[in-house]
């Protein structure tokens, strides 16, 4: 019998979803895309819900990509950004998100740059929580359209290799797309400086490789990641320069043409042009990077809707 509701009520991280959820949430978006190719965009499905964004943390592809979405299936939503709001007066998260449920409002989605955090809402809240990003734990909307890109390009994930390269460290997109490809059956394989792979990652069955011309001969796509200088602690050097660090893991054509194959090129954004990916490669035949920021709409729209299900009235 085909499942047609989550395992879960909350998405708060991949490893709460089953292989079966991912299918789930695939098939739903699937449905979602082709309702996005539309002169008219746009659902009835959600018209009787209230959405609450809640940003503690920058964004632009995941706040307008929930806000998109949310509207496409006709929810009525609400923004709030923490720099301009009483957070700045010392008010706590759980009084902040208490005091905007009062308003009736029926999910929130959240960023927030604090791991967990969107693990502690739903402890103390009573209302569906998305995770838009914790800190440096996880971000299982970006995974789940990253996946979804790829098995759109290849047909399938499973028996796939997936390579993702760069600040594994402080990557929550690397974390969740390991655990999203793992259950979908694809190979994964993470490359960068030593400095900036967890020591334990190798515990999930990922295989670690410092060889960066090598591991794109091995690979099916590529996910090449930001550097996030704004997560690291400047009294520590995890490379000697940006230069170096270009010269020996960053993707340009010229590396790009020793490859045997046409690999997938993915990057979550945002870029750092000529850091991690050079813009001829950034923009070149090869790259998805704009078709996964297109299915990140429909993919939004597929969790949000599902989610919806769960609401307690
Ligand atoms: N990929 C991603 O999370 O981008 P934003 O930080 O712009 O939302």
């Amino acid at each position: 019998m085909t499942k047609d509701q989550l395992s879960t009520p909350h998405l708060l991280g991949v490893k709460d979803l089953t292989s079966e959820d991912i299918e789930l949430i695939f098939r739903h978006a699937d449905e979602f895309k082709e309702v996005l190719q539309r002169p008219i965009k746009k659902v009835p499905s959600l018209r009787d819900i209230t959405i609450a964004n809640l940003f503690f943390e920058n964004s632009t592809r995941t706040r307008l990509s929930f806000e998109l979405a949310q509207k496409r299936l006709s929810a009525d939503v609400v923004n709030f950004s923490a720099s301009t709001s009483s957070v700045k007066k010392g008010e706590t998260l759980v009084d902040t998100v208490n005091n905007i449920l009062a308003m009736k409002v029926d999910m929130v989605v959240m960023r927030h740059a604090s791991p967990g955090a969107c693990l502690f809402l739903s402890q103390h809240v009573d209302v569906p929580i998305i995770n838009a990003g914790d800190g440096t734990h996880e971000h299982p909307t970006q995974a789940l359209l990253d996946a979804f890109s790829i098995r759109e390009k290849l047909g399938t994930i499973k028996g796939k290799k997936v390579l993702i390269v760069g600040d594994i460290t402080h990557s929550r997109v690397a974390l969740s797309n390991i655990d999203c490809l793992q259950k979908l059956g694809a190979e994964v394989m993470v490359c960068g400086p030593a400095t900036m792979i967890p020591k334990h990652l190798g515990l999930l069955g990922v295989k670690i490789v410092h060889d960066f011309d090598a591991a794109l001969q091995w690979c099916d796509a590529v996910n090449m990641l930001r550097i996030q200088l704004e997560r690291q602690e400047t009294s520590v050097r995890f490379f000697p320069s940006l230069r170096e660090y270009s010269l020996q893991y960053g993707l340009n054509a010229d590396r790009l043409k020793k490859v045997k194959k046409d690999i997938l090129i993915m990057h979550p954004g945002p870029i750092n042009r000529g850091v991690e990916i050079s813009s001829d490669v950034a923009d070149g035949e090869q790259s998805i990077i704009l078709d996964q920021v297109e299915n990140g709409v429909a993919i939004r729209m597929a969790v949000i809707y599902l989610l919806a299900q769960k609401i307690q009235r």
